[in-house]
């Protein structure tokens, strides 16, 4: 009697698995994201195996492989790279639908217009006549670039073996199968066969490939998860789309740090670089209002000035509201707390509307102390002084506590023309030409006493 082939159920989002099926994975709790697939068979018994030792490296003799990196020509996208894009690395370049992924990927085939070798762009959900308009769109007429429509993994696969491209893209990983592994485009088993053959290929013949991969606001359906396992380098590109900015994260890097973000915004003309980013989340008629606070946000290395915006009203009736956007609701209650305690002013019967300005989202706790100011702002109807910046994390006894790189975000203010600081209390903090006032406890804020 043959045994039953095994299955087992992985969950899409974190990976964990299970022996049966459920609605909701108990691991990470998401709902609808077990998905069925072959349990790895083990042959029984394997010989045992004689081992030589003259295959061991001696770790003393290694020499550091020398990484070259080609230039994008976006200081950001480079940057983010850690310098470029490194032959042979498999780079997954994710987002939501519609975020500007496929024009990024354009963008970089046209600084490798400069080689005398062709590239290669693989579309399994575009005609080449709709590359062509976005590439029109982008004003970039390729001389170099192959265009291939096609969705099979072992073809796309021959194809680049056999053209030996200086750079290969293929968009997007949902779309692709593999004619060896059971079950659709896109499930996680293929898409796991599909990327692990790319990876090969990409290490063999030394070519850089990207691949675009699709991912919903939570993360779940294309099982990126999975995917950041297997490929080299993992960048998202976020942003709002009623915004014109982008962000390009790397998450994982294996040739650079993860802690570079790039800053584009969206234009007629493709993805353009945006090297001062405080210029746009800070906007340029900036009002005296109140409830309106300006803090900065530290992302990766790079730090930008944003505008914190609170509006407070009387609950018409019931329950009093908290909304929030671009900011955590769990915060904005835990400080609406911290505010009637320790400040004495009652929140409870007052609505509270919260706004990062900008599309930005942010977790930073530095944007406490302004989330602070900016609701006694909008509470009191009182307005800060002009061109004071606002920086501190708070505690639950209402006390204002330090914040990393305080310096840098208090020379981003500078440049912008800021005179005024409210800052936590920080020993050895050396700031010129700025108006400090460094306070202990949020009750401490001008707008209070
Ligand atoms: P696209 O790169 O197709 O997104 P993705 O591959 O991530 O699904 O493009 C996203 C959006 O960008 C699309 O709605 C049109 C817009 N866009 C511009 O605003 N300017 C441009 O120059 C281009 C090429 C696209
Ligand atoms: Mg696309």
């Amino acid at each position: 009697m043959t045994p039953q082939p095994k299955t087992i159920f992985a969950c899409a989002k974190c990976d964990a698995q299970f022996s049966k099926w459920s609605g909701r994975c108990s691991a990470c709790g998401a709902w609808s994201t077990l998905k069925e697939q072959m349990a790895d068979n083990k042959k029984p018994g394997a010989a045992a195996i004689k081992f030589d030792l003259g295959q061991l490296q001696d770790f003393s003799t290694v020499t550091q492989d020398k990484i070259s990196r080609q230039r994008t020509n976006l200081n950001e996208l480079d940057q983010v790279l850690g310098g470029g894009v490194v032959p042979g690395s498999l780079i997954l370049l994710g987002g939501e639908p519609g975020i500007g992924k496929s024009t990024l990927a354009l963008q970089i085939f046209r600084a490798f217009e400069t080689f005398n070798r062709p590239t290669l762009y693989i579309s399994g959900e575009e005609s080449a006549g709709q590359v062509k308009l976005r590439a029109d769109r982008l004003n970039f007429t390729p001389k170099q670039m192959k265009f291939l429509g096609e969705t099979q993994c072992e073809k796309i696969i021959a194809a680049i073996t056999a053209l030996n491209p200086s750079l290969a893209i293929i968009d997007s990983i949902q779309t692709i199968h593999s004619a060896e592994v059971e079950g659709e485009a896109g499930n996680i088993n293929q898409i796991r066969a599909v990327t692990v053959k790319l990876l090969e290929t990409a290490k063999t013949l030394g070519v850089p490939i990207i691949l675009t991969g699709h991912v919903t606001k939570d993360g779940v359906v294309a099982g990126p998860k999975t995917l950041e396992h297997l490929v080299d380098v993992v960048l998202y590109l976020e942003g709002d789309k009623y915004h014109g900015y982008r962000m390009l994260r790397a998450v994982k890097n294996r040739f650079g740090s993860t802690n570079e973000v790039g800053v584009f915004s969206m234009t007629d003309k493709g993805l353009q670089e945006v090297a001062n980013a405080s210029k746009i989340f800070l906007g340029e008629n900036l009002q005296n209002l109140s409830g309106s606070v300006v803090s900065c946000l530290i992302e990766g290395s790079r730090a930008f000035l944003l505008e914190v915006q609170a509006l407070v009203s009387m609950t018409p009736f019931g329950y009093p509201q908290r909304k929030t956007a671009g900011y955590d609701i769990n915060r904005l209650q835990m400080l609406a707390a911290v505010i009637t305690k320790r400040a004495k002013i009652n929140l409870s019967n007052q609505d509270i509307h919260l706004n990062i300005v900008g599309g930005i989202k942010t977790k930073d706790p530095a944007l406490d102390l302004a989330v602070v100011a900016a609701i006694i702002s909008s509470y009191r109807n009182l307005t800060l002084p002009k061109d004071t910046i606002i920086l501190g994390e708070v505690g639950l006894g209402g006390e204002v506590r330090p914040v990393f790189n305080l310096e840098k975000r208090l020379k981003e203010a500078q440049k912008l023309g800021f005179t005024k600081a409210i800052i936590p209390r920080m020993k050895n903090l050396k700031v010129e030409g700025l108006d400090v006032q460094a306070i202990e406890t949020i009750a401490n804020l001008p707008l209070i006493s």
